[in-house]
């Protein structure tokens, strides 16, 4: 069973048409659809925006539906100049930037109790997924995602992010999902299209481009259930 979870309707509503045999289940503040996809047996859902809505979500799918997979499909800002609008970004790793108990003698974006900055992701997945993203005509990178509860928006935060933990990317769910599967040593994949620069244009550039990023990477992911 592998969990699909989306931050944002926009991000999961391509992929839902090709959903067959679905069930949905309203849970307090997420419904969660499950079925096939391609004759993977799968269970998706919208799960809002920020790390603590994505992990309550994947926790779920793990004890709700028996997910023993879970991948995050959404859009993401850019922290690489050589990503643009439409990219996509398979995450070899997720840290979480805005956790920081340097002040206790931690290396930045520690997280304790799992004790790692870095969330590996799984090898096989996003070698498959990068397979897909290339057969439907995007281009794929592979490198480390940087969540937080923020949108990036400024030239030195961004700056800041990608030289803390050397990612390519940001967006505000994969690193909380990424700790949960490691948490329930379940594995893990991000895919995201680029939206943004992360930068003083990023919410110009997010109002015009989300919608068809979104759309892009849930094809992406569509490619990938139905070739695996
Ligand atoms: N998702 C898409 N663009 C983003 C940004 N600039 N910051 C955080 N999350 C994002």
């Amino acid at each position: 069973m592998t969990g699909i979870i989306a931050a944002m309707q926009k991000e999961l509503s391509e992929l839902e048409k090709h959903i067959e045999n679905a069930s949905y289940r309203q849970l307090p503040g997420t419904s969660f659809i499950s079925g096939t996809l391609y004759g993977h047996e799968i269970v998706a859902a919208v799960c809002g925006i920020g790390k603590v809505n994505a992990a309550v979500c994947a926790q779920r799918m793990i004890d709700l539906y028996r997910a023993d997979r879970i991948i995050n499909t959404g859009v993401a800002g850019a922290l690489s100049g050589s990503l643009h609008v439409c990219d996509a970004v398979v995450a070899s790793y997720a840290v979480q930037h805005d956790v920081d108990t340097t002040a206790l003698g931690d290396e930045i974006g520690f997280v304790s109790t799992v004790n790692t900055v870095r969330f590996e992701t799984d090898k096989e997945t996003n070698e498959a997924l990068l397979r897909s993203i290339r057969a439907v005509g995007l281009r794929g990178t592979i490198g480390g995602i940087a969540s937080g509860d923020q949108f990036i928006s400024a030239a030195q935060d961004k700056q800041r992010i990608s030289s803390l933990f050397s990612c390519v990317a940001c967006e505000m769910e994969g690193g909380a999902i990424a700790q949960v599967c490691r948490i329930n040593q379940i594995p893990c994949a991000i895919i995201r299209t680029i939206s943004d620069g992360a930068d003083e244009d990023a919410s110009m550039s997010y109002a015009a481009f989300s919608d068809l990023a979104a759309v892009n990477s849930a094809k992406a992911l569509l490619h990938f259930f139905k070739n695996n």
